[in-house]
Formats: structure tokens, sequence, C-alpha cells
């Protein structure tokens, strides 16, 4: 049998027209599109690309940016569900609870064709924002908010989250969180929803693989860590003794280190100028003043001590621009989702559209044993 690759690295499994990294030059491609061209793009435009597999033009732009706001509204019923998830968890735990309802709901549950899949996908990607804002809402005893047709994707988040519009700065950042959050190729979340989808189960159960296994600090959970790091150390000149303190623990600092990546995420580039913007535009530049001194801090004890720096990842700053936007920590994972979500279903889509069941080995490396003495 094969060598073991532990945790898979490196090991190519199958081929996607969804998206690619370079890992050595740091580029990031959805659908062959550099992210640094498409996070101009509406959020809109950039999960359509991902899911039908081209940008649209203005028309059909246009027709489904129309069908998500039909569709943003919970209704009834699933608020109801969101309602009894008022307990005092993360919003993953009640996203996760309110898709699976959703999927009961669903008279075509079953039914995998794209068409049937796309207009699930729809459904998925309008209400995901809703259903965190009202959990979030209902957890501090508000009353859901409606979402406004007039604002884009990141902009209605903010204000069904609030219950008032967003600033310019502030929905800008929102939807280019969205943007850069969408689609990264393999990831754990991506591949495990795809493992799920290679069963020909249900789009519903192969999003919600996605949820649990974004779940988990060592992926999309890092983003809600490193909020709390920010809420933990007291001010920017004591971010080099915590971080120094954690290195001798050998803890880990949440929001570094990468699989792929050996240069910066081009991803993080882009949040760390948002950061700054907010920051600045809100006169409070203490959280980005921490976050680069943790930043530098890290840089210069791995190029000091291992040759090789340690970068931040696509959860670092994006964690810095979420406490700018005022988002709890128990709802960042959940709002990473929000953006997710175009990618797990452009996998899965892509998944369903030349299937075959995705089922490696192991290697059992305990002795054989018998049953008689
Ligand atoms: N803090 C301190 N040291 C680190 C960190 C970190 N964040 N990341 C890696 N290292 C060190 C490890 O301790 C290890 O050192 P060693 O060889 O002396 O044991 C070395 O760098 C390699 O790290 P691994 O954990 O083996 O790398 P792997 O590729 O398996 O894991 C991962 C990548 C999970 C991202 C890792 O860097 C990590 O745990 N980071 C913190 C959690 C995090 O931010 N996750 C979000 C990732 S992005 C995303 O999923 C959306």
């Amino acid at each position: 049998m094969e060598e073991v690759k532990s945790g898979l690295e490196n090991v190519v499994v199958l081929e996607t027209g969804v998206s690619s990294i370079d890992g050595t030059e740091g580029v990031l491609r959805y659908r062959g599109f550099d992210i640094n061209d498409l996070v101009y793009l509406p959020y809109d435009a950039v999960s359509y690309l991902l899911i039908r597999g081209k940008l649209p033009d203005d028309n059909e732009l246009a027709v489904y940016s129309a069908t998500l706001n039909e569709k943003r509204e919970l209704g009834e019923y699933v608020q109801n569900v969101v309602r009894a998830c008022n307990f005092n968890i993360e919003a993953m735990d009640a996203l996760r609870t309110t898709i699976s309802y959703m999927s009961h709901c669903d008279p075509d549950l079953n039914d995998n064709s794209e068409e049937a899949n796309l207009r699930k996908a729809t459904n998925l990607i309008a209400k995901f924002p809703t259903i965190v804002a009202a959990f979030s809402r209902i957890l501090k005893g508000e009353t859901p908010v409606s979402p406004d047709p007039t604002l884009s994707h990141g902009a209605n988040f903010l204000y069904m989250l609030r219950g008032s519009k967003p600033t310019e700065i502030e929905a800008e950042a929102m939807e280019k969180d969205f943007i850069l959050s969408a689609e990264h190729e393999l990831n754990a979340s991506s591949f495990a929803s795809r493992i799920t989808a290679s069963t020909c189960s249900d789009l519903y159960s192969a999003i919600i693989t996605g949820i649990c296994t974004l779940k988990g600090p060592l992926h999309g959970g890092a983003r809600m860590e490193v909020m709390n790091m920010l809420d933990e150390i007291p001010a920017p000149e004591a971010a080099e003794a915590y971080v120094l303190e954690k290195i001798a623990n050998k803890e880990k600092i949440m929001g570094f280190g990468h699989r792929v990546y050996m240069t910066q995420d081009p991803r993080t580039i882009i949040f760390k100028v948002l950061a700054k913007q907010l920051a600045e535009s809100k006169g409070e530049t203490q959280w980005y003043r921490t976050a680069e001194n943790i930043e530098n801090t890290l840089f210069a004890e791995f190029m000091g001590k291992r040759g090789k720096p340690l970068y931040p990842n696509v959860d670092f700053y994006s964690g810095v621009v979420y406490k700018y936007l005022e988002i709890p920590p128990r709802l960042a994972t959940a709002v990473f989702a929000a953006g997710r979500i175009s990618g797990w279903i452009a996998h899965c889509m892509e998944q369903y559209s030349d299937n075959r069941v995705i089922r490696p080995r192991a290697k059992y490396v305990k002795p054989a044993k018998t049953l008689k003495a």
C-alpha cells in the first residue's frame, strides 16, 4: 500500500473547475478569475459565477439578485426554528439545525438534478445571512428585522443584524468579506461536502456537512478565536508578550499558518486594508494596531527561530474587520459560512455532475487477532 500522507498533505484528490490556489505565488482564482479583480464585483455576481460557472451579464445578474431578494425572508416556520435555538450557543449550531429543518420542508429534497439543486442553491444563499442575523437578535431579546430589497447582500446582512443601515464603508467591507470567504479550493469543509455529495445524498445534507466541518477552530472557527484574542489583549503594546508566552507554551496563535500558502494569503492582504480603513473611519485603531503587533511579532519570531515566517491566514484580519463591524464573536464562523455557501454549492454541483463515490483507503497498523486461544 502507498505511503500514508498525514492530513492528506499535498495529495491531489480530484480535478476541479471551481477555483485554484498558487500557494507559492499567493494567487487565488475563482473559475479562472483573480480574486483581486472579483472583489470589486457585487457578491451576487461572484456567487452566480461560482454556482453557474460563468459571470452573469447585466440581465442575468438582475434576475439572480431579484431571486435572492425574494427568498431572503425566512417565513414563520423557519423563524420559529431559529427561535427554538435560543440557547447560549454559536450561530453555527443554530444554522445547522435550521438548515436541517428547511430540508424537511423541501418537496425536492432528494432530487439531485441540476435544476432542483440550483433552486435549492438560491434559497440557501439567500437565507444563510437572514438566519444568522435573526439568531443574533432573538438571543438578545430583539425582534428579527426583515431584509431590505434595496440593499446588497452584504449591506442587508448588517441591516438585519442591527436594525439600521450600515455606512458605505461598512457595507463595502461586508460585501468583500462574503466574496473573499466564498471559495477556497479543496479546504476541509468543501472536501467534506463533496464526500457527502459523492454518495448521492441530497444537497442540504452536503451543506450541513460543510457547516459541521467549518466550525472547527483549525478551520473557520479560528475567526471567532481571533476576535476573542483581540478582547484578551488589553493594549497594542501587550501583544508581543502575549504572543511570545503562547509560543513558549507551545500553543497555536489562531488566524496564523496555512497548509497551502508558502507566502502571503492574497485574501489577507485585502482584509488587512479593509481593517485599517474601518479602524480609521471609526477613529478607533486599537484592535488594528494590536493585530499588526501580533503579526509582526510572529513574523520576527518564526524568521529568527525557524528561518521562515508564519503568515496570517484569512481568519486573522477578517476577525479584525468583524470587530469593527460589531459582529459578535459567536456569529463569526456562521458569517464566514454565509459567504462560503456559494463555494460549497459549486463543489457539490461539480461532484453531482461527474460523480464517483469518494472512498480512499486506510492502512491497518494493528495486529490481526483470533478468537481462539
Ligand atoms: N501558531 C503557532 N505555530 C504554528 C501555527 C500557529 N497558528 N500554525 C502552524 N504552526 C507551527 C506548528 O506548531 C508546526 O510546528 P512544528 O513543526 O514545530 O510542530 C508547524 O508550524 C506546522 O504546523 P502544522 O499545524 O503541522 O500545519 P498544518 O498544515 O497541519 O496546519 C493549520 C495548518 C491548521 C492552518 C495550522 O497552521 C493552524 O493550526 N493554525 C491555527 C488555526 C487557524 O488559524 N486555522 C484557520 C486556517 S484558514 C481556514 O481554514 C479558513
